[in-house]
């Protein structure tokens, strides 16, 4: 599918992450949405969306497929740009900024599909989230948005690398740390595989692994697209109760899933999207019994109200990657 370069949207490459005094000045939200717009070729994927999160603040959004729920966290990651609209976080404007640059204001996503570098190990899948916030081993990174100038921070990394640096090597062992960690969050499932390459994995193992690289960010805001999408019900569990611990320990998150048990159990507060508007918001049990909901989420024939399996299997995606066709699951070795 192509991609429009939205109206009004300014040069790539430029980078700037702007104060919006205005909004610092009424707002403690940690991420602020305003009037967010985008459109591909005709289709209002967003369509003037506008909400909030709130520092430790677990929301959820949720929709039928094709609702802009993706999209929505493309733009807010900064993937896509958006056509109209602002985004903000901690008041200050990140809707200009590239993605590297997002990330670094604390922003870090995982994505529907999953994405690991299949020939990298678990560890260095990890670490691979941790390139953006270098500093020893990459003095003269903010060279490097300069197009004329590239060649500097490269040949210093390059450099650095190859001899080294007390300071670089300081620093490699703070990565490692950070690393080890993040891999220690999902030991019994990733700890084992530390240093098998990705492609090794079952799927389920590879979207922990996604997850513990977005972690590796300490990251202000997690985004997750469907984190449990192809997982199986103990899997499912297995994530819930990770969110839940992130959740106890103050994390802020931004989801976006279809398992509506797990939506209802985490969230704060639940968004619902249809046709790339917001067509209800409050609290989980709240949004369960709006109408409009269950009249846009379920079709007529079924309530959202305790008929959760129903509700699970009505919700799941199209496109869904079954977890037994791929990797070590479809072996029954992972997940025993
Ligand atoms: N890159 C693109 N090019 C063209 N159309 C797109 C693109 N990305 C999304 N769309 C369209 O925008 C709409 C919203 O898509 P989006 O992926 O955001 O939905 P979603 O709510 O995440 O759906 P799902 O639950 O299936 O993941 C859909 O109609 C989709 O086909
Ligand atoms: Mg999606």
């Amino acid at each position: 599918m192509s991609e429009n370069t939205a109206a009004g949207a300014p040069a790539s490459g430029e980078t700037s992450v702007e104060v919006d005094a205005a909004t610092a000045a009424t707002s403690d939200a940690l991420l602020s949405v305003e009037g967010l717009e985008r459109h591909f070729d005709g289709v209002r994927a967003v369509d003037g969306v506008s909400f909030t999160v709130a520092p430790h603040e677990v929301v959820s959004i949720i929709g039928p497929n094709g609702s802009g729920k993706t999209t929505t966290l493309n733009l807010v990651s900064g993937a896509l740009r958006a056509g109209a609209g602002t985004i903000s976080l901690e008041g200050r404007r990140i809707d200009h900024a590239d993605p590297a640059r997002i990330a670094e204001e604390g922003v870090a996503r995982t994505f529907q599909n999953g994405r690991v570098f299949a020939t990298l190990s678990v560890r260095d899948n990890v670490e691979v989230g941790l390139h953006s916030t270098l500093t020893a081993s990459r003095p003269f990174r903010r060279l490097s948005r300069l197009f004329l100038l590239r060649w500097i921070p490269l040949l210093g990394e390059l450099f650095i690398a190859i001899i080294g640096t007390p300071a670089s090597r300081r620093e490699q062992k703070q990565i490692d740390a950070r690393v080890e960690s993040e891999v220690q969050r999902f030991e019994a499932r990733l700890g084992p595989r530390r240093d098998d390459p990705a492609y090794s994995l079952s799927y389920a193992n590879r979207r922990r692994t996604e997850i513990a690289r977005a972690l590796a960010l300490q990251p202000k805001l997690l985004l997750l697209d469907e984190p449990t999408a192809g997982m199986n019900q103990s899997e499912t569990a297995e994530v819930l109760e990770q969110l839940l611990q992130l959740k106890a320990d103050g994390q802020a998150i931004l989801l976006v899933e279809h398992k509506l048990d797990l939506v209802m159990t985490v969230s704060d507060r639940v968004i619902v999207m249809d046709g790339g508007r917001i067509i209800a918001e409050g609290a989980p049990q709240t949004v369960r019994h709006d109408p409009a909901v269950i009249e846009a989420y379920l079709g007529r024939r079924r309530g959202l109200g305790g008929a959760t399996d129903d509700v699970v299997a009505s919700a799941a995606p199209a496109d869904e990657t079954p977890a037994a066709t791929t990797g070590d699951a479809a072996t029954g070795e992972d997940e025993a």
